[in-house]
C-alpha cells in the first residue's frame, strides 16, 4: 500500500507552507502547489532535505485543465490522493467602491472557481482511497457578511456552501469534505490589512494554529464523527463569533458586527 499523500494549494507561502511541513513531519507524500513556483520548489527541497518525500509543481487554481492534470500526474507519482487541501487564496480590503470589477472577478476566480476546480479535479483519485479528505479553508468572515471585507466574505460564503453541499453528496462515497474558520491570520495575506475589526479584535492566530485544526479535521475524534462535524472554527474569538451568530437575534449578531467593523 502506497503512504498517504496529499495535495495542497497555495503552498509556498503562510498556511498553506506551514500545513504541508506538518504533513510532511508525519510522514505524508506531500504534493506543494502555487503560482510561486519557486516557493513550492525550495519548500520541496527543504522537506526531502528533512528526510520526508514532495513533489512541487506551478498550479494556477483558475485554470481547471492544468488542476485536473496536476492532481493526475501527483497521483500516478504519489500511488494515489488521500487529502486535497484547497488553500490558495487572496483578499482584498477596504471599501467596497475603492476596487473594480476586474479585481473583484480576480479573487471570486481564485477563492470559488480555485476551490470548484480543485474538488471535480481530484473527485475520482478520492472516491478511489479509502478514508479520503478534501479541507476547504473557509473564514470567520463566512458567519455574517464583513464591511470592507465585503467580496472577500462572499467568496468564504461561498466555499461554506459549496463545502456544506459537497459534504452530504459524497459522504456515502466515503469522502469527507471539511472547512476550517479561521479569523485573522499572521501571513502576508494581513500584512496590510487595516479594517476596522482588524483595528477591534487585533491579528492574534498564526498559520500553526490553522494547521492544528486541519489536522484535526483530518484525524476526527469519534464525537466529530459521530456529530458530521463539517466546521472547524480556529481560535477563541472565531468560536465565539460562531456561536454567537447561531444563538443571537438576527439584529444582535447585525449589532456585535455594526460595532467590531466601527461603522
Ligand atoms: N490569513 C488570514 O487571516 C486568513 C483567515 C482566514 C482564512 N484564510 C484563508 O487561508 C488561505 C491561505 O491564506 P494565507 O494567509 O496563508 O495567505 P498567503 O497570502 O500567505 O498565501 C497564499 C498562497 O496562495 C498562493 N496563490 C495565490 N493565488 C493563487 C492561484 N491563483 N493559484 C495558486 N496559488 C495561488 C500565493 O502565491 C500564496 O503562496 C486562503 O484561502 C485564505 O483566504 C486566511
Amino acid at each position: 500500500m502506497s503512504p498517504a499523500s496529499v495535495f495542497i494549494t497555495g503552498a509556498a507561502a503562510g498556511i498553506g507552507r506551514q500545513t504541508a511541513l506538518a504533513f510532511a513531519r508525519r510522514g505524508y507524500i506531500v504534493g506543494a502547489y502555487d503560482v510561486d513556483e519557486t516557493g513550492v520548489q525550495a519548500l520541496a527541497e527543504e522537506i526531502v532535505g528533512s528526510g520526508g518525500r514532495a513533489i512541487s509543481g506551478r498550479l494556477d487554481v483558475r485554470d481547471a485543465d492544468a488542476f485536473a492534470e496536476a492532481i493526475k500526474q501527483f497521483a500516478v507519482e504519489a500511488g494515489g490522493l488521500t487529502i486535497l487541501i484547497n488553500n490558495a487564496g487572496v483578499l482584498i480590503g477596504g471599501s467596497f467602491v475603492e476596487h473594480t470589477a476586474a479585481d473583484y472577478q480576480r479573487m471570486v476566480d481564485i477563492n470559488v472557481s480555485g476551490v470548484i476546480n480543485g474538488c471535480l479535479a481530484a473527485y475520482d483519485e478520492l472516491r478511489a482511497t479509502p478514508g479520503a479528505t478534501v479541507i476547504n479553508l473557509c473564514s470567520a468572515s463566512a458567519i455574517y457578511g464583513q464591511a470592507e471585507l465585503a467580496v472577500y466574505s462572499a467568496t468564504k460564503f461561498a466555499v461554506r456552501g459549496l463545502t456544506e453541499a459537497i459534504e452530504l453528496e459524497w459522504a456515502p462515497q466515503g469522502i469527507r469534505v471539511r472547512a476550517i474558520w479561521p479569523l485573522f491570520v499572521r501571513t502576508a495575506m494581513t500584512r496590510d490589512l487595516a479594517t476596522g475589526t482588524v483595528s477591534t479584535l487585533g491579528i492574534r492566530l498564526t498559520a500553526d494554529d490553522v494547521v492544528e485544526q486541519i489536522l484535526a479535521a483530518c484525524t476526527p475524534s469519534t464525537s466529530d464523527r459521530l456529530l458530521h462535524r463539517v466546521h472547524y472554527a480556529v481560535g477563541r474569538q472565531a468560536h465565539l463569533a460562531a456561536a454567537g451568530a447561531r444563538f443571537s437575534p438576527a439584529w444582535l449578531t447585525r449589532a456585535v458586527n455594526k460595532r467590531l467593523a466601527r461603522h
